[in-house]
């Protein structure tokens, strides 16, 4: 409840003004019958239809508008205050579950898939909002129709009154029995727009490869399922909706004719002496009394719908980070030298396997040198650099930079230190220049040019009509892989890092031009610690220590020539690139 209370609290006037100005649109409608019963009365009983003068109905007419008009004031302003208080209530709890994720680490979101976060963002806070829009208008009015309406009914006929006496427990029971039965079928709902959201994320972040491997039918089959779990699961659902209706008007018209029949006979009858005005006085009440129980029934559908999404939304909120700066001992230290060292270092992706997925890592690059990474594709490269700005924490052993652990410096100021191409990198929609400054907002249009020329993209962007200001497509997908490649080198420059890390970041650009990205890295950035990991052996030669990695160990730590003369995996592998290079090929357009 604290919690929601978070939510609740900025916009407490809304929250208390709705329900206030609904309950004046329940007295209103609770007088309205009254005022005319009175007319109805005079209407029809001879004896007091004389008293039915001009002045009188003008009387009760100015009161019946007076009443409506107060009513309606009543209406639109719980409806606004219920609308402003549920519309901020979910933009803040998005926010937060927003802001949430953006802490996630690269572990914690391994855990939700990508179309669970969004509908958890959407779809269910939409159900909360709707909730609580309906609490603030029903909250107050249902329990208000009722109370008022009963205490109506039982002083114009307390023997009437016993036939709602009997329908509302039967009401009573079949809600509750419509909501127990509801709410599991709601969860099932969610989980499977779940699904489907997830298989439209993938298959839309994806076309291309759909495309080129041709698998537009199963995809589409996919699609089907999915979208038909997520039918058959509406329907399930909505069954409950179906039927609450239906039912709870055949318990409220059933009541209204049982009522209708003995009135009439008191109508009739010498002794009761009922008026005409009070029975259909009496009859409206008792439609009061029964609609706030369908009202107070809705209520708690949405009620338990929105606890499914409650729940759901929670998960998020309550995930924890297993990445965190709290107890950093340092957090306003920066990286200024770059100096790695990697101290018995042991990790895996899921801690209940018992493979690790490194293994005894242990390794000093001094700042300012160049290393190179290089082994069999699934060794652990890419797992071992993750370890240096934290998107992974170890397991066992320690990662340090300048001399101290990478966990005692803030997030922000270890990640600011390391410029990092990952493996699988993005680009966004936006111009190229506003895709650079991601590395440093405030870059001029000359130190991104100078980035840009060190990691050999500013020949190729002088060629495009618009130079740096053209626009680059949803994850840069209007250049060609390697452009790609050069652009993401770019923008980890312009961080001017103390550490780079360039995770297979050429394997998509020519040899030659490699070399030249190499050059400009060795003689432009000479304090820069550059990490390079690779799959051609001439990406990595010239490095001043190369790091050959097999299964998620060392094998060998050492400059080229000395590799070359004692490690069976790196001569393994220069062979294999040797007999390539005779045979002229040497790497290509992988990505
Ligand atoms: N996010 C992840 N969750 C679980 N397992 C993972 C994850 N990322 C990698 N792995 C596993 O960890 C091992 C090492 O993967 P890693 O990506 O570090 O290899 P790599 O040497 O970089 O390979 P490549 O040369 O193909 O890029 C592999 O067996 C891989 O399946
Ligand atoms: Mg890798």
């Amino acid at each position: 409840m604290k919690r929601w209370f978070k939510y609740v609290k900025p916009y407490l006037p809304a929250f208390i003004l709705g329900p206030l100005c609904m309950i004046v649109e329940v007295i209103g409608e609770v007088i309205m019958p009254r005022l005319l019963a009175v007319v109805i009365n005079r209407a029809t009983e001879p004896e007091k239809f004389g008293q039915l003068t001009v002045g009188v109905s003008v009387i009760i007419g100015l009161l019946l508008i007076g009443v409506a008009l107060v009513m309606m004031a009543g209406g639109v302003g719980g409806a606004y205050f219920g609308a402003k208080a549920s519309v901020n209530f979910a933009s803040d709890l998005r926010q937060d579950i927003f802001d949430k994720v953006q802490k996630f680490s690269f572990a914690n979101i391994d855990k939700f898939s990508t179309g669970s976060i969004v509908t958890r963002l959407t779809n269910d806070v939409n159900q909360l909002q709707n909730f609580v829009n309906m609490l603030l208008r029903m909250a107050l009015r249902a329990p208000g129709m009722m109370i008022g309406g009963i205490i109506m009914a039982v002083l114009i006929s307390p023997s009437l009154s016993v036939t709602f006496a009997i329908t509302m427990p039967l009401m009573i029971i079949t809600i509750v029995a419509f909501i127990a039965i509801g709410a599991s079928k709601f969860t099932r709902m969610q989980k499977s727009v779940d699904a489907l959201n997830s298989t439209v994320q993938e298959n839309v972040t994806n076309v291309r490869v759909v495309k080129s491997f041709v698998r537009e039918d199963y995809e589409t089959d996919k699609f089907k399922t999915a979208n038909s779990n997520l039918r058959l699961a509406g329907l399930s659902a909505f069954k409950i909706l179906i039927f609450i209706m239906p039912i709870m008007n055949i318990f409220m018209y059933g009541t209204v004719i049982a009522v209708v029949w003995s009135g009439h006979l008191d109508v009739i009858s010498e002794a009761t002496k009922m008026s005409v005005g009070d029975l259909t006085n009496f009859v409206t009440y008792v439609t009061q009394i029964l609609s706030s129980l369908m009202m107070v029934s809705m209520l708690f559908l949405t009620a338990s719908r929105a606890m499914a999404s409650g729940k759901r939304i929670c998960e998020v909120l309550d995930e924890e980070l297993d990445l965190s700066d709290e107890n950093a001992k340092q957090p306003e230290k920066k990286v200024e030298g770059g100096r790695v060292e990697f101290k018995n270092v042991f990790f895996r992706y899921y801690k209940n396997n018992s493979e690790w997925v490194l293994e005894n890592i242990d390794f000093t690059i001094n700042s300012g040198e160049t290393v190179g990474i290089i082994g069999s594709t699934g060794c652990g490269k890419t797992t071992l650099v993750s370890m240096i700005p934290r998107l992974y924490d170890v397991d066992e052993g320690s990662v340090l930079v300048d001399g101290v652990d990478v966990k005692d410096y803030s997030l922000k100021n270890l990640r600011d230190g390391i410029g990092m191409v990952l493996q699988k990198n993005l680009l966004f929609t936006d111009t190229i220049i506003e895709n650079l400054r991601w590395g440093d907002a405030d870059a001029t249009y000359e130190e991104v040019v100078t980035a840009a020329e060190h990691a050999a993209a500013d020949k190729f962007v002088s060629t495009f009509k618009d130079g740096y200001d053209t626009p680059l497509n949803k994850g840069g997908s209007n250049v060609s892989g390697g452009q790609k490649q050069r652009l993401c080198i770019a923008r980890a420059l312009l961080k001017k890092p103390k550490i780079l890390i360039l995770d297979d970041s050429t394997s998509a650009v020519d040899t030659a031009t490699e070399a030249q990205i190499r050059s400009a890295l060795k003689n432009d950035l000479p304090e820069c610690t550059k990490i390079i990991i690779a799959q051609r052996i001439s990406s990595v030669k010239d490095a001043d220590t190369i790091i050959v990695m097999d299964d998620g160990i060392i094998t060998g730590i050492g400059t080229h020539d000395v590799l070359l003369e004692n490690n069976t995996e790196y001569q393994e592998i220069y062979y294999s690139q040797m007999d390539k290079t005779e045979n002229a090929v040497t790497g290509g357009d992988a990505k």
